[in-house]
């Protein structure tokens, strides 16, 4: 790795390290699903300025669009349906480098061109919202964002 390249992956980590207590004082005196995840979303906007960061919610058979920041979405997506409906369905993280390469991708905006979605778990294990983050550009995200998000997300009692 170039120096410059592990300097900009060095402060992306220290951002998400200031931010993640930040986040934990912020939800731990509210016990309400809708208002802590909505400002989840809004902390994750002031600091990295997503294009666009949300979470849809397993309502039966279907994911519904729930807290976000960024431009108008699609509101439902089936299991197994693009990327969170993947992700979801297969209980994982996907990291997607280029969304035109990901089959059935779920195209809410043309803008979008990376995307990381982080399943949040229930108490017996089942998945019951998920974490999506969305960028303009290719390739905007790596292991560092999937190791944050996955531990903000296991902050979020979703039961
Ligand atoms: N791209 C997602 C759909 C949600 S929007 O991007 C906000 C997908 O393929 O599941």
């Amino acid at each position: 790795m170039s120096e410059d390249l592990h300097l900009i992956n060095a402060s992306k980590e220290e951002q998400y390290l200031s931010l993640l207590p930040q986040i934990e004082g912020l939800i731990a005196g509210e016990v309400d699903l809708t208002a802590n995840l909505a400002n989840v979303c809004a902390a994750l906007k002031a600091q990295f300025n997503f294009f666009w960061v949300g979470f849809y919610l397993v309502k039966g058979d279907e994911l519904v669009l729930g807290p976000f920041q960024g431009p108008v979405a699609c509101t439902r997506i089936a299991k197994g349906r693009g990327v969170c409906g993947q992700a979801w369905q297969q209980k994982q993280v996907i990291l997607v480098p280029d969304v035109d390469a990901f089959p059935g991708h779920i195209a809410c905006s043309s803008l979008s061109k990376s995307e990381v979605v982080i399943p949040l778990f229930g108490a017996n294990d089942e998945v019951k919202a998920v974490l999506d983050v969305d960028s303009d550009r290719l390739n905007d995200f790596d292991e560092i964002d999937v190791t944050y998000l996955s531990k903000l997300c296991s902050l979020l009692s979703v039961n």
